[in-house]
């Protein structure tokens, strides 16, 4: 039985990647998660604004203008955190033999992605951008919102040769068209990012961070999704959001995903987790007499469904409708 998959170009060996997190932000950390099975690690990201800071300071000058306008630009340039960017991409290559997948927030295509060549330089194997703009923009309009996404890709795939993903989110109109069209600029899409959200304190009448963990449960929107679009895509696809088991990495692999991101479950359980995620995918896979993933990928997709109208269906006209 093999458990390999392709994605973004890479032989992966099973569909397991550790996705964007603090767990992925040290080469200690990494091994660990290779130890226990990971196929693949996104690091920690890096911000726009940390480059950009980098940029004004050192590729033009100090006194810039532009400086004025960045945050912590003391701190943040003391921390010198985009030198420690490229050392850890080549510690963690030298450190491990799975794929390094390095990641950046961004929100803008402006001088930043001179970056990307260097993280391509430090050895990288591919490259996430997550970008997201809060869809809340007085003087915007959708399109100009979606243009954001495409200059951005543009840019940084005029930048770099190695393969590169996008982490998005799923607050647009027409979601299924936007992403059919992202799929055509980018070698992956990652469907799809998690935010950290407000909560209220009724308590003390004040804002804080909601749930910085995924639930179970959020796993439906991405699994939607993805099995809505599948086949109609020119990139690759990975699963991210609320994949907490064995059997959760299952359904992404049936509704036509590559590979799955995984983050909260490992916070949750340690890198071990990992092991018996596995453990549940090959004892699927026996049992079902799959020798591959590509025998079951997409299986349950929209294109592939004796029940299309499911997918559709997002009201409840009366519960049993499922269970015809
Ligand atoms: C503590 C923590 C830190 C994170 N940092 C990043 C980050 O730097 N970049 C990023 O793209 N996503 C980051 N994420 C989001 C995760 O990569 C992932 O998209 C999200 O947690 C949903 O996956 P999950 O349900 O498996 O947790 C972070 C998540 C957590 C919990």
């Amino acid at each position: 039985m093999n458990t390999e998959t392709s994605y973004l170009g890479l032989k992966l060996k099973n569909p397991l990647i550790v996705g964007s997190c603090g767990l992925t932000n040290s080469v200690e950390n990494i091994k660990e998660l290779e130890k226990n099975g990971a196929a693949a690690v996104v690091l920690k990201s890096i911000f726009e604004e940390e480059i950009l800071m980098e940029y004004y300071a050192t590729v033009k000058n100090a006194d810039s203008d532009e400086l004025k306008y960045l945050d912590y630009y003391d701190y943040k340039i003391k921390q010198n955190n985009v030198q420690k960017y490229i050392e850890l991409i080549k510690d963690t290559k030298k450190a491990v033999d799975i794929p390094v997948i390095a990641s950046i927030n961004c929100t803008s295509s402006h001088e930043w992605t001179y970056f990307t060549k260097k993280i391509e330089e430090a050895g990288a194997d591919a490259l996430e951008l997550n970008i997201f703009m809060m869809p809340y923009m007085r003087d915007k309009t959708g399109t100009d919102n979606e243009k954001i996404y495409f200059d951005i890709i543009e840019k940084v795939k005029s930048q770099v040769k190695i393969p590169v993903s996008l982490k998005m989110s799923h607050y647009f109109a027409n979601l299924g068209r936007f992403i059919e069209r992202l799929s055509e600029k980018v070698d992956a899409l990652v469907l799809f990012n998690r935010f950290y959200s407000p909560d209220f304190d009724i308590d003390n009448e004040k804002l804080f961070a909601g749930h910085i963990y995924s639930s179970k449960f959020e796993m439906h929107i991405p699994l939607r999704w993805i099995a809505m679009t599948h086949g109609h895509l020119h990139s690759d696809i990975a699963a991210s959001t609320g994949i907490h088991s064995g059997a959760d990495v299952i359904k992404m692999l049936l509704a036509g995903a590559d590979a799955t991101e995984i983050v909260t479950t490992i916070y949750q359980h340690g890198p071990g987790k990992i092991k018996s995620m596995l453990v549940e995918l090959e004892n699927y896979m026996k049992k079902h007499n799959y020798n591959s993933i590509s025998d079951f990928k997409g299986k349950l997709s929209l294109k592939k469904s004796d029940n299309p109208s499911a997918f559709y269906r997002v009201q409840f006209m009366k519960y049993s409708d499922f269970e015809k």
